[in-house]
């Protein structure tokens, strides 16, 4: 095994108080395993979950609690310790510490620290699922990644709560994964987050091919397989690329929405149909973008008359549909590939297990159950330099930042 890139970094790792502080006790172990040096603040609220005694042992180092501590030179611990550190990582970060960046408070150690330092900045939301999706969260998450602040999931599942949904702090070593992607040269920085960048014409004279809505799998003259899929998602990016200089062709799936000004659509039924149509466009795309949510399956028999009830349920035998997004992306001269991902919880582990299954350079992750027909969604993107977070906007919004991040993968 190679040296990380972690291996000699100070780091400054603040722990705030969520149920997920126990887990930065073993993220710690894990840094300091990698050759980092780690010095530890607590909020108040985070001793309350565990003792700073714990990262004390962990790391061989004093753990700072508080702002008057008068052993800190000058009385100036608040700018010393993150001058003295490479980058300041905030796991778990609660709700109450992202509202507290958002306002730029100093009313503790750590806020202070976060408001006077000379470095990047990287935290782990860790919240319940509504408190991730409350509007305040969502404004405040929008205000501090504006300002250079870079968020490390959080990722989507079961929570300590019960309830399943975004808001999980990432696992440790996803942690350290993302943290080595980001050292790494050519790893995004905060300050580079391409999310908060404007899209401008920076699509200009591309082809764009993009898939959107749903697929429809016929069972016999009247029925059928389908999903929620409305296409806003697939539709809003298209008008998006479309506003930044593209050509672009839509292959959509039936929806009942109108086509974006300026967009070539093309609508198609059922996955092969949609394979057949993007098949035929994929050599001339400079980029193939992957929205619609293909059904893996269609009927093997599709009976040529309406079924008829006879009182034995019938059984369907089904048959496996061409992957569009995998085919396109082994193709020689394949175009810059983008996938989604809709995923009902491990958001994290599934998207970079489709990411590498696919074999596709970005994918973007998003929860299904708050995803599928709503007006806005979040995305993890996941590509070679790590994760990056379109926090929750409206889907014209999460469309122009996720195409921003494609311009600045491409070059442009
Ligand atoms: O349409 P909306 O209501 O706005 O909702 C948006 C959305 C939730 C549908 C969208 O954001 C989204 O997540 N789309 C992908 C949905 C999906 O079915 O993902 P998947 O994990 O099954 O597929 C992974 C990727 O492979 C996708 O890019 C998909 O287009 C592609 N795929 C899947 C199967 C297949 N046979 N061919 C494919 O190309």
């Amino acid at each position: 095994m190679g040296v990380s890139v972690l291996s000699g970094k100070r780091i400054l790792l603040g722990v705030t108080g969520g149920v997920a502080a126990y887990k930065a006790a073993v993220l710690a172990r894990l840094l300091i395993r990698l050759g980092a040096q780690l010095t530890v603040v607590m909020t108040a609220s985070a001793q309350r979950f565990v003792t700073p005694a714990s990262f004390q042992a962990l790391t061989g180092n004093r753990v700072h609690v508080d702002m008057w501590d008068e052993r800190i030179a000058d009385g100036m611990g608040h700018i010393e310790l993150s001058r003295v550190s490479d980058f300041i990582l905030v796991a778990p970060a609660t709700t109450d510490f992202i509202a507290r960046l958002a306002q730029g408070r100093a009313d503790d150690l750590l806020a202070a620290l976060c408001v006077a330092r000379a470095c990047p900045l990287w935290i782990a939301p860790a919240m319940n699922r509504q408190m991730w999706l409350h509007p305040a969260t969502v404004r405040n998450v929008e205000t501090i990644t504006a300002d250079g602040v870079r968020l490390l999931g959080p990722d989507a599942g079961v929570q300590a709560c019960g309830e399943v949904g975004f808001g999980r702090m990432l696992e440790p070593e996803h942690i350290v994964a993302a943290l080595e992607a980001l050292l790494l040269p050519g790893g995004a920085s905060p300050e580079s987050s391409s999310s908060s960048e404007g899209l401008g014409y920076r699509l200009a004279g591309l082809d764009v091919l993009i898939t959107a809505g749903p697929t429809f799998e016929p069972i016999d003259t009247v029925r059928g397989l389908t999903n929620r899929s409305s296409g806003k998602m697939g539709y809003a990016i298209a008008a998006a690329a479309q506003t930044a200089g593209a050509r672009v062709t839509l292959v959509s799936g039936p929806t009942a929405l109108s086509t974006p000004a300026g967009v070539t659509r093309l609508d198609v039924t059922t996955a092969c149909e949609m394979f057949d149509a993007v098949m035929a466009r994929a050599g001339a795309a400079d980029v193939f973008i992957g929205v619609a949510a293909v059904a893996d399956y269609r009927v093997a028999k599709v009976a040529a008359h309406k079924l008829k009830k006879t009182g034995v349920p019938p059984v369907l035998e089904l048959v496996e549909n061409p992957d569009i997004l995998a085919t396109v992306a082994a193709l020689p001269d394949a175009p810059f590939c983008v996938g989604f991902a809709a995923e009902t919880e491990d958001l994290h582990a599934n998207a970079q297990a489709k990411r590498r299954r696919k074999q596709v350079p970005l994918l973007a992750a998003n929860l299904a159950q708050e995803a599928f027909g709503r007006d806005d969604n979040a995305l993890t993107l996941f590509d070679d330099a790590g994760e990056h977070v379109i926090a929750r906007a409206s889907k014209p919004a999460v469309a122009r930042a996720l195409l921003a991040h494609v311009a600045h993968l491409i070059g442009r």
